[in-house]
């Protein structure tokens, strides 16, 4: 079974062909990083622009590097929400034009899913049930997973996403968008330990987390001590990025332990970070638990995993109409709207 994967969610478009639900014949990912980078941060209205102007063609060179036509997909998987709406309809769009014209079933994702998607991908998928922490640009959330397709939110950031944290303090350091991978590479540089940033306020029974806090005591610091030489950017990002590690890694274990889970689901584009990934593997190890995190460029947004998603939605029987909407908001942990 061939399926195509079409993601559009936010400032990636994305296409790519999967054979079985598992193997990945391409993957392509156009980012527009360079597009709102001197905005620091993404804009929507250019966001869905240059979607309809790159999703024909990194479709088409999906198919083309798998070595397929059109008539040869088996199901169109295309994200459905959450993201922003103009994204989304783009992505949206072009599958239903696909599914129309060549008669190939169709069928919505949710972008959290994909992310937990992306683990399955590897060549040691983890049995369920799994506790996945999905932290992204726009999502930093818990959820057990105790069969497949089923979703029951843990706990949820009250404020700003773990990635949005990232961007707003390498854009308060200057490090430019995305901030994410500016910061992890400067704090290589720099002592985790320079400076004590709180962590969050939040007590450690609750599952939540928040970060607004922290991007506030950076920004505090940073009008205290500015302007900063290299050395001092290098200790607030390496301190900025030990403290958003532990209150992740932290909240997690205390979950998955409380839950009873011997699986975590390590996600979405802050798990490309490093010192979460060893932090995270190091610390589960320690409480006999068993971390899955995709490779690199499976954690940040691409169409592979939605695919994945929805390959096995499609083998069990799920369909979308062409009537299908796309929705911003949309939960994982409630029904979906087709
Ligand atoms: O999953 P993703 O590609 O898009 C969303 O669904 O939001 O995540 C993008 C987020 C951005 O906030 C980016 O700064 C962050 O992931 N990110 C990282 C790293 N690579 C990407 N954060 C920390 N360390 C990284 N290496
Ligand atoms: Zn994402």
């Amino acid at each position: 079974m061939n399926v195509l994967g079409i993601e559009s969610s936010c400032d990636e478009t994305a296409a790519a062909v999967l054979a079985d639900g598992r193997r990945v014949l391409s993957s392509v990912v156009a980012s527009q990083d360079a597009l709102h980078a001197p905005y620091g941060g993404v804009v929507p209205e250019l966001a869905s622009r240059r979607h309809v102007e790159v999703i024909v063609p990194v479709i088409e060179k999906a198919l083309d590097d798998a070595g397929l036509k059109l008539t040869d997909l088996d199901g169109i998987a295309v994200t459905q929400g959450p993201g922003l709406v103009g994204s989304l309809l783009v992505g949206c769009s072009v599958a239903k034009g696909i599914a129309y014209a060549t008669g190939v079933p169709m069928v919505g994702v949710n972008h959290l899913e994909g992310h937990i998607f992306a683990a399955f991908l590897e060549p040691d998928p983890p049995e369920h049930p799994f506790l996945a922490l999905v932290v992204s640009g726009g999502h930093t959330a818990l959820y057990h997973v105790p069969a497949p397709r089923q979703y029951r939110l843990v706990g949820r950031t009250r404020d700003d996403a773990a990635g949005e944290a990232f961007d707003k303090v390498g854009k308060l350091l200057g490090l430019g968008y995305p901030g994410g991978p500016a910061i992890e590479r400067t704090a290589q540089a720099g002592d985790p330990r320079a400076i004590a940033f709180p962590l969050s306020q939040m007590t450690d029974q609750a599952p939540d987390f928040s970060f607004s806090g922290i991007k506030t005591s950076v920004s505090l610091h940073v009008k205290r001590h500015g302007p900063l030489a290299p050395g001092a950017v290098a200790d607030i990002a390496a301190s900025f990025q030990a403290t958003v590690v532990k209150m992740l890694v932290r909240k997690t274990l205390r979950a998955a332990l409380r839950l009873g889970a011997r699986r975590i689901v390590l996600t979405g584009g802050v798990a490309a970070n490093s010192a979460l990934r060893t932090a995270l593997a190091a610390e589960a190890a320690e409480h006999g638990v068993v971390v899955h995190v995709p490779a690199r460029r499976l954690c940040t947004d691409n169409a592979a995993m939605i695919a994945a998603a929805g390959a096995e939605r499609l083998a069990n029987g799920e369909r979308a109409s062409l009537d299908m909407n796309a929705v911003p908001d949309l939960a994982l942990d409630s029904p979906r709207s087709s």
